[in-house]
């Protein structure tokens, strides 16, 4: 019964995501940060419930309100409390919008916390086991900036200062506790600011909270943030605000103007980090440690479909964009001491920005299919993708020929250096193991289902699986083809792009792919992972010529344990370790639509309620025995004119990206 109840829980949240994502398809808020707390529920608990309450009866005030809501569910210790706040210039639909996304974004970013909080641009939404309504609260906190100093910066902090001053005035005095302000700068610049609190403050609690708020704003930077749960204060170069209509034309029926839009070579390249203050109760330092935060005007927030981003804002562009000085110096020149590895895409190195964040640069060394422009645009799609499962990339470089990518860095290795080696290997427990099998999943789910780019990641390997310093996965190198310009959405390409081993049979024989290949990929590196044995250089065990023959062997035989590394030395029950075998198994099917999708497998591994399918026996093994021809193989080795008929028995180390170490 409470098994039951549990799993339709989970199948009603899963469908509300999935129905969310095809419906609302307009409305991606551009996400900031988040903290979770460190106090848990369980699954089944009346605590889940009120939580569902609460969130749902948010999104749907939040259709109608006045940018704000509050909401109770439940009676003490279970009680949760919840709020939202929309920034106050932005219109209903909007703010529902953001209301809606966040609700459920929450909840994935932080499944069993209790009291957490998100924020958006556009939105935030927090709630806790505590009461949290009319309480000024300044904790968890962070801060923004724009790296770039301002060309004077004690007289530029100033005036933010003093417009700030006035502002928290009339934000404390107004209903809905928002004002901003701005001023000249100099004769081309002038300063925008914003402040806003959460309604339910009193207006001295308001003022008392933005006065902090104000004492923490970064100094002599061009554009700064400081968020607190119950306000937030902020201000930028640019006019970033919608103006309120009676006082000034709304600035969409108007041409850009060049006082507000820097032009030429005047033009200021902003790659802006975070910087994370005050973490307190955070759970997901490191997700957060390497994000970037992308200046946007409030227009291009929502992003139209991918594909569709045609005269495209130049402002948001070079948000992303790095220049070629910045990188060159942050990775010593290219040094070869600060190289991390090496792989088809090209090479990648370590590097230090002026301000200290870590990053991996990858300097693409393949002529990519499209022009500046395209590749822009992708790199921009791409970086829109975040998840605490995969390597978020931080922006770019375009000069001359030179093509770069940069990426949050990742302070582990990748899996390949714990799993395969024999001295590292105990490192990874069960439970580790079990942990980083269920990252990848939810990586993957999010990029074929949830982030509306449909991503097919067609290279999935253990060396594209890093791990930070708690050992969570997260999956790099995705994306790779559209900003290589290979079309998603064709079924059918002579271009394949994935690594021998993990490659579906559909996928090596006839370059189809579509979201099952990635599933098939995902199910060899489970049986890797568990049995800590390379698919690609198996060597015959029990008269299986390849893992996957050996595990299909141990599995139907009843001898699951048989594949499970020597070198785990924790506990570890036969009941899940035959569990999440079978999954692999199911997943390595030779037959795609037997396949499950990702959204199943997660649930398959997250629920021991649901009876696992029969899966079939694999009988494809692209190993050492097998030869095929290929009209073009575009793998990861360098030169793609020189592959066209190639023989499988290429080991998978010489091929493997080593990205990023
Ligand atoms: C959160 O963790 C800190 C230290 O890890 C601990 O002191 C604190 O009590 C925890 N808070 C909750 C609400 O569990
Ligand atoms: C799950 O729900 C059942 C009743 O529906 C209850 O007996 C059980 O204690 C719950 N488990 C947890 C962990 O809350
Ligand atoms: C919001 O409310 C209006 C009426 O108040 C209704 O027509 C509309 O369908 C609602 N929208 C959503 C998405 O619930
Ligand atoms: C909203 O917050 C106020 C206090 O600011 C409280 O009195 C009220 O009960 C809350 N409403 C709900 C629905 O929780
Ligand atoms: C709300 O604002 C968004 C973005 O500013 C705009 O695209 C949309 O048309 C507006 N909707 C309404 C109903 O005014
Ligand atoms: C504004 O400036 C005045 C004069 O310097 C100061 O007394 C006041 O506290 C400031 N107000 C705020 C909200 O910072
Ligand atoms: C509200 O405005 C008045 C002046 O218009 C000002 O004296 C007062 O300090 C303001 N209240 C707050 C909380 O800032
Ligand atoms: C800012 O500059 C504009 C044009 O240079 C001028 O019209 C305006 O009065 C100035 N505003 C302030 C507050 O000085
Ligand atoms: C917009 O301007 C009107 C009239 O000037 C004023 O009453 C209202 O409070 C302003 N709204 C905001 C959000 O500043």
């Amino acid at each position: 019964m409470s098994s039951l109840k549990f799993f339709m829980i989970f199948v009603f949240l899963l469908s509300l995501s999935s129905s969310l994502f095809t419906f609302t398809i307009e409305a991606k808020p551009n996400y900031l940060n988040h903290f979770c707390s460190n106090n848990t529920f369980t699954g089944n608990s009346t605590y889940q419930t009120n939580l569902n309450l609460v969130l749902s009866s948010l999104a749907s005030n939040s259709n109608g309100s006045d940018g704000f809501s509050n909401a109770t569910a439940g009676q003490d210790p279970n009680r949760v409390y919840g709020l939202f706040q929309c920034r106050s210039d932005l219109n209903t639909t909007t703010c529902q919008d953001c209301v809606v996304y966040a609700s459920t974004e929450v909840t994935q970013r932080c499944p069993t916390q209790k009291g957490n909080i998100i924020w958006y641009d556009e939105c935030l939404v927090h709630y806790s086991d505590s009461y949290i309504f009319s309480t000024v609260t300044t904790s968890p906190s962070f801060s923004l900036f724009n790296t770039e100093d301002a060309t004077e910066p004690v007289r530029f902090h100033g005036i933010v200062l003093g417009l700030m001053n006035v502002s928290t005035t009339l934000a404390a005095n107004n209903t809905k506790r928002y004002a901003t302000r701005q001023g000249n700068y100099s004769t081309s610049q002038t300063i925008y600011t914003l402040q806003q609190c959460t309604q339910d403050l009193s207006s001295d609690d308001c003022s008392r909270c933005l006065e902090q708020a104000i004492a923490n704003l970064p100094n002599g930077k061009i554009g700064g943030r400081r968020l607190f749960p119950s306000c937030y204060s902020m201000y930028e170069l640019y006019d970033f605000y919608t103006h309120n209509k009676t006082a000034s034309p709304p600035p969409t029926l108007s041409p850009p103007s060049p006082v507000t839009r820097p032009t030429g070579k005047k033009r200021i390249t902003s790659s802006i980090i975070i910087a994370i203050v005050a973490p307190i109760t955070v759970s997901a330092v490191l997700f957060v440690a390497g994000y970037c935060f992308l200046t946007r005007r409030a227009r291009k927030k929502y992003n139209s479909l991918p594909g569709k981003i045609a005269g495209n804002d130049i402002s948001t562009i070079e948000s992303l964009q790095f220049d070629f000085g910045t990188i060159q110096a942050a990775t010593n020149d290219f040094s070869t001491d600060n190289k991390l590895g090496e792989g088809g895409f090209g090479v990648v190195y370590k590097g230090v920005l002026p301000n200290g964040q870590e990053i991996a640069v990858k300097r693409l060394s393949r002529r990519s299919g499209q022009g500046a422009e395209e590749f822009k645009n992708e790199v921009e799609l791409v970086a829109k993708l975040q998840h605490r499962n995969l390597v978020r990339l931080l922006g770019f470089c375009l000069e001359g020929q030179e093509k770069i990518l940069a990426y949050e860095f990742v302070p582990n290795k990748s899996l390949d250096y714990f799993l395969f080696d024999p001295e590292k290997q105990g490192q990874l427990d069960w439970s580790t193991r079990c942990k980083i099998i269920r990252g990848i999943a939810r990586g993957i789910l999010y990029l074929h289902e949830d982030s509306r780019l449909r991503i097919i990641h067609r290279d999935l390997k253990v060396s594209n699986v890093l791990l930070d310093g708690d050992m969570n996965p997260k999956i790099s190198d995705f994306g790779m083809a559209r900003i290589f310009g290979v079309d998603q959405t064709q079924a059918n390409t002579n271009r394949i792009m994935g690594t021998y081993g993990y490659m579906s049979p559909e996928y090596a024989m006839h370059g189809q792919f579509s979201v099952k290949s990635d599933v098939y990929s995902f199910g060899v590196l489970v049986l890797e992972i568990i049995s800590g044995k390379k698919n690609s250089s198996f060597i015959e065990t029990d008269g299986a010529n390849d893992l996957l023959s050996y595990a299909w062997k141990q599995w139907s035989d009843g001898t699951p344990m048989q594949l499970l590394d020597s070198n785990l030395v924790d506990s570890h029950s036969r009941n899940e370790v035959n569990r999440y075998i079978q999954v692999g198994l199911l997943c390595v099917q030779d037959n795609a639509a037997a396949r499950p999708t990702m959204a199943t497998v997660v649930l398959m591994l997250n629920s021991y309620f649901i009876t696992l399918p029969l899966p079939q026996q694999p009988t494809f093994f692209l190993g050492k025995k097998t030869e095929l021809n290929m009209q073009s193989t575009e793998c990861t080795d360098s030169d793609p004119s020189t592959s066209m008929s190639m023989p499988f028995s290429v080991d998978d180390a010489s091929i493997t990206e080593v990205y990023p170490r």
